[in-house]
């Protein structure tokens, strides 16, 4: 078949994708890699010793269907029950369903979001047909239109879906949960509330996927609980949204050995809880550090800082760190490329981090 009729077999939709770019998985040996937002400390030894346990005939066997029971424990740490609950094959995949099961393929159906926030949203959008409603965020990344939310600004209080990065990336803010419910309740479609960051950060909103029918919190077991690999994230809300969402997944959605790692997971958040505080002094640490190197670090509620480096364009930074060995985030998007975002790492990489900043900065290039 010629190219030209090869091409004909997409749909025209898929044609002008532009796919998301997710962050670089380079195996440099030596590498210190801050541009995932990875955890820097492995799963804890019980959930270690519990996947490889796991890895036996059993592979042959399809996995639970629902999660069942990592949806129970789930339940009993947020005091809901499973029929509360869905699980995903990251979050990633709860968001793409959420754009499926709650906006229609049409340029009347909006998906609304901040920018800058989490760049897969507008992907989602366009990978289903609906459309867009970005909304700048203020240049300190608070949310728009608070207090005094009023019909006409910036907000469509009637998008089909909203979905609300909090605290939120890359800018590594937090809004208060008090502001979360205003805004919730002006809007009358579904509203997500993305929380991939929250366990480092002061306050969760996820009493308003409980009190709220038309509100979902998403949560995700890669960032804060070290599972990356293992792809595993949560929707909570009203039973008869995650009932919708229940119909639009695949059978199957959730593999074996994730449900198994997140349900130990669940049984050891006391060594997780150890971790979190140790990324929080690290991370302030660090900020202290680089704006006494003339930095400029925005606080942050996350396991990442946004700052915007002094001397050099960013984007010069990021190749600068990367000839030794560091790896940072640079976004091209015109909000944010004057900075650069840093994962928290352990103590020692950010050591070997400001060492290699001062190094530059000393150089003058
Ligand atoms: C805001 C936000 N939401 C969701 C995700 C996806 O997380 P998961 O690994 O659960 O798919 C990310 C990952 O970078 C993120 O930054």
């Amino acid at each position: 078949m010629n190219p030209t009729r090869l091409k004909k077999l997409i749909r025209p939709l898929v044609q002008k994708l532009h796919a998301y770019v997710p962050g670089e998985q380079p195996k440099i040996p030596g590498l210190i890699k801050l541009n995932t937002n990875e955890n820097p400390y492995p799963p804890s030894p019980h959930v270690l010793k519990t996947v490889q346990a796991a890895v036996d005939g059993r592979l042959r066997l399809y996995p639970n269907p629902t999660a069942e029971r990592l949806r129970a424990k789930l339940a009993r740490l947020h005091r809901c029950t499973p029929d509360h609950l869905i699980i995903g094959n990251g979050s990633d995949e709860l968001l793409a369903l959420a754009v499926r099961t709650f906006t229609e393929p049409s340029p009347k159906s909006r998906v609304q979001y901040f920018t800058p926030s989490y760049s897969l949203y507008p992907v989602l959008a366009d990978t289903h047909g609906a459309a867009k409603n970005p909304v700048p965020l203020n240049p300190d990344f608070s949310m728009p239109g608070l207090p005094g939310l009023k019909r006409g600004q910036v907000w469509d209080f009637n998008a089909a879906l909203t979905l609300v990065t909090t605290p939120n990336a890359p800018g590594g803010r937090g809004y208060p949960t008090a502001e979360l419910d205003k805004f919730c309740r002006a809007q009358q479609g579904v509203v997500v509330l993305d929380e991939a960051y929250v366990d480092f950060a002061d306050e969760n909103a996820l009493k308003l996927a409980l009190k709220h029918p038309h509100v979902l919190v998403s949560r995700t077991f890669s960032k804060a609980y070290s599972l990356c690999f293992q792809r595993v994230g949560y929707f909570v809300g009203h039973p008869d949204l995650i009932a919708a969402l229940h119909k639009m997944r695949d059978s199957y959605n959730v593999n074996g050995l994730g449900q198994i790692a997140a349900e130990a997971t669940l049984d050891d958040l006391k060594y997780y809880r150890a971790n979190f505080r140790q990324i929080l002094t690290t991370r302030e640490q660090l900020s202290r550090q680089l704006t006494k190197l003339g930095f400029r670090v925005l606080p942050s509620q996350t396991n990442f800082i946004l700052t915007r480096p002094p001397l050099f364009p960013a984007e010069q930074w990021l190749q600068k760190l990367r000839d030794r060995k560091i790896l940072v985030r640079w976004f091209g998007a015109k909000e944010v490329r004057d900075y650069l975002r840093i994962t928290i790492g352990t103590p020692a990489e950010a050591e070997a981090l400001v060492r290699a900043v001062s190094a530059i900065a000393a150089e003058g290039g």
